[in-house]
C-alpha cells in the first residue's frame, strides 16, 4: 500500500528535496509512497496573501495565523483522514525511532511546518496537531525537520530497504549505538583492522560487537545506557 506524506509550508519547493534521490527517490519512483508539498501562502489574506502577524502581547518576531493555517488544511485534509497531524516545533516531544515505526507503520503523514516565531497556539489545539521536535537546537523553520523525520519513516518502509540492512544489528534498534565497521583493506595507513573481526570465529565477533555496542552507549549516552540496563533488570529483552 502506498504511504502518502502531505507538506504544508511556505516553501514548497523544499520538499521533496533530498528525498527525491537515492533510497527514498528509488522508492518514490516505484510507487512505494508520495509526497505533495503545498504553499500555506496560496490561503493568505489579501492583496498580499499574508500568513503573520505581530504577537499579542507584543515580542520580537511574527506568528502565522490561525485561521490561514486552518484554511490550509482543510483544503488538504480530507473529512477523516485517518494520517496523523504533525507540527514540527523545538517546543514539541523529541522525536524517536519508535515514532518513525509507528509512523511508517501507518497510511501516511501530514506535516505542518512553522516558520517565523510558529503557530498561534489555538490552531495547535484545535487541529489536534502532535507536536515534535527533532532535537534540542532550533532551526530556522519546520522544513529541514519535516526532511528528516520523512527521512526516518521511509526507510521502514516494507521494501523500501534492501535485505542487506538488518533493523535489529541497528543503532537504537537494540536500545543500543551500533558497534564500529571495518572493510578492506585489513591494514590501512598502520591501523589494522581488530583481529577478531578475520578469525572466522563467529560467536567472538558477536560476543566482541555486543561489548562495542555496549561500552560506546555507556560512554556516549548513559541516557541510553540507563535505559537499557533498566530493559534489562526487568527482562523485557532477552540476556545475551
Ligand atoms: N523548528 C525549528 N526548530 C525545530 C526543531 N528542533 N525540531 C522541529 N521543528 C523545528
Amino acid at each position: 500500500m502506498t504511504w502518502h506524506a502531505t507538506v504544508l509550508t511556505l516553501f514548497p519547493e523544499m520538499f521533496p528535496g533530498p528525498l527525491g534521490l537515492s533510497l527514498a527517490g528509488r522508492a518514490r519512483d516505484d510507487g512505494l509512497w508520495t509526497l505533495d508539498a503545498h504553499d500555506i501562502r496560496a490561503h493568505g489574506l489579501g492583496r498580499h496573501r499574508n500568513v503573520d502577524d505581530t504577537p499579542f502581547g507584543g515580542g520580537a518576531g511574527m506568528v502565522m495565523r490561525p485561521d490561514v493555517i486552518s484554511t490550509a488544511i482543510a483544503a488538504h485534509r480530507p473529512e477523516g483522514d485517518p494520517r496523523p497531524l504533525i507540527y514540527l516545533t523545538p517546543r514539541g516531544r523529541l522525536f524517536s525511532q519508535a515514532d518513525a515505526e509507528r509512523f511508517a507503520s501507518g497510511p501516511g503523514l501530514m506535516l505542518l511546518c512553522g516558520r517565523y516565531e510558529g503557530l498561534d497556539q489555538r490552531i495547535i489545539e484545535a487541529s489536534g496537531a502532535e507536536e515534535i521536535s527533532i532535537g534540542d537546537y532550533v532551526l530556522s523553520g519546520g522544513e529541514p525537520a519535516a526532511l528528516v523525520l520523512l527521512d526516518a519513516c521511509l526507510r521502514l518502509l516494507p521494501g523500501v530497504m534492501g535485505g542487506a540492512e538488518s533493523a535489529e544489528e541497528e543503532s537504537f534498534a537494540g536500545g543500543l549505538l551500533e558497534y564500529p565497521h571495518y572493510t578492506r583493506p585489513a591494514e590501512w595507513d598502520g591501523r589494522p583492522v581488530p583481529p577478531v573481526l578475520l578469525s572466522g570465529d563467529h560467536g567472538a565477533i558477536s560476543a566482541w560487537r555486543r561489548a562495542q555496542a555496549e561500552d560506546t552507549t555507556r560512554l556516549r549516552r548513559p541516557d541510553l545506557w540507563a535505559a537499557h540496563l533498566s530493559r534489562r533488570i526487568s527482562g523485557r529483552q532477552s540476556p545475551q
